[in-house]
């Protein structure tokens, strides 16, 4: 007997816990990781699902019932750094319960019903987000992918075998469950809703230099300080977006070097996270964030240079699916909402294969923070609403 939802949940509540946050590290390829991937292939087995995985390390447990192209739900293992528990493992356990709740009902699909488990989906560790399922698309290339390295100077080709070939060969659809990273089901009242789209996003790496120098010797008109025109940066960036109306533009990674209390550091490498609602608009933001840090660096003496570290293009999600998904509950219909939160849908949504996010509602709407949360109830509304989206898709 399988175990059920709520077991599965507190099972995996500890692995890669914090307990002095209370968040999680759960970074790709570490140990926490490899603890959950285990997990997974234990389920799978509980199941009888068949696992298939490729060099990237991307998983699917396939419920080989029917014929034709599979349908594929599922989500990723992996954190952010001090990250809360839903943001990923929510899709990965209700999948797996989904399975359960159809078999349960004596449903038997004519599709093959997968579960997947994409790699690196935070980019936490190789900085470019959704990396095992850019990989198994074809998006990113082995070329491109293995040379990334991590903060520590470890490079992709060292933690993993290669890319991943043919994984997603059989899928003709997938659908994604994840918490909401918002408030929008809060406020409509709905403890479910069906995305209609993804923001196009990026992360920008600026390198500002300057010159190492005496923190009390050395006169306040003498000094070329990189912090200075990183501080204006990070300010303009957020003026800019506020101005923009919606967008977003976050700088939540410093490194200073040296990083000493008594000294004027020689350089400051800062990432900003741009998001908003068109591409065009993602383009005028980081543009106009890049001439003021570029001018700002004339006037103190410093430079700066900045690298597209991770971008992804707007997405649309199949407006049909979407429709067909959302339609006819009991509940009435489940609400279409955008995110500006990247996943891995967004990038098999851009290679072509049908896709769709189911999405449960977060109290608070706060994520990528160990206060993510989301009720029993509503996790398990998130199981049903998944099992009946699958019976829809593979009967
Ligand atoms: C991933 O969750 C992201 O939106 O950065
Ligand atoms: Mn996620
Ligand atoms: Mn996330």
């Amino acid at each position: 007997m399988p175990d059920d939802f709520e077991r599965m949940w507190s099972d995996l509540a500890p692995i890669g816990r914090s307990s002095s946050s209370g968040g999680y590290f759960r970074q790709p390829f570490t140990q926490p990781e490899r603890e959950l991937s285990d997990w997974f292939r234990e389920q799978a087995a509980a199941r009888d699902l068949e696992v298939e995985t490729d060099d990237t390390g991307n998983l699917v447990a396939w419920w080989r019932s029917g014929s034709g192209p599979g349908v594929l739900t599922g989500s990723h293992l992996d954190s952010v750094l001090d990250g809360g528990a839903y943001d990923g493992p929510l899709g990965v356990v209700a999948a797996l319960a989904a399975v359960d709740e159809l078999r349960s009902r004596g449903v038997v699909p004519e599709r093959p019903i997968g579960v997947s488990v994409f790699v690196e989906e935070e980019g936490s560790r190789f900085g470019l987000a959704c990396l095992g399922s850019r990989l198994a698309t074809g998006s990113t290339t082995w070329e491109q992918a293995r040379v990334l390295r991590d903060r520590d100077g470890v490079a992709f080709e060292e933690v993993v075998e290669g890319a991943g070939t043919g994984l997603l060969s059989g899928v003709g659809t997938f659908v994604e469950l994840h918490v909401e990273q918002g408030r929008d089901l809060v406020d409509r009242g709905a403890a479910i809703g069906v995305a209609s789209g993804i923001w196009p996003h990026g992360r920008y790496r600026f390198d500002f230099e300057g010159e190492a120098n005496h923190a009390g010797s050395t006169r306040m008109e003498d000094r070329v300080d990189p912090m200075l025109t990183y501080a204006m940066t990070a300010l303009a960036a957020n003026k800019q977006a506020r101005l923009a109306g919606s967008s977003r533009a976050t700088f939540g990674r410093v490194e200073v070097t040296p990083n000493g209390t008594n000294a004027v550091p020689s350089r400051v490498l800062a990432w900003l996270d741009a998001r908003c609602s068109s591409e065009v608009e993602l383009a005028d933001l980081v543009g106009t964030i890049e001439r003021q840090a570029t001018e700002r660096a004339g006037r103190d003496g410093t430079s700066v240079e900045v690298t597209a570290e991770s971008v992804s293009g707007a997405v649309t999600f199949d407006a049909d699916l979407a429709a067909r998904i959302a339609a006819d509950h009991e509940s009435g219909d489940w609400p279409l909402l955008p995110t500006a939160a990247g996943h891995d849908a967004g990038i098999l949504s851009a290679a072509g294969i049908p896709t769709a996010m189911l999405f449960v509602r977060n109290p608070t709407g706060v994520s990528h923070s160990p206060a993510e949360t989301a009720s029993m109830p509503d996790c398990l509304a998130g199981v049903h609403a998944l099992a009946e989206t699958l019976e829809r898709l593979a009967t």
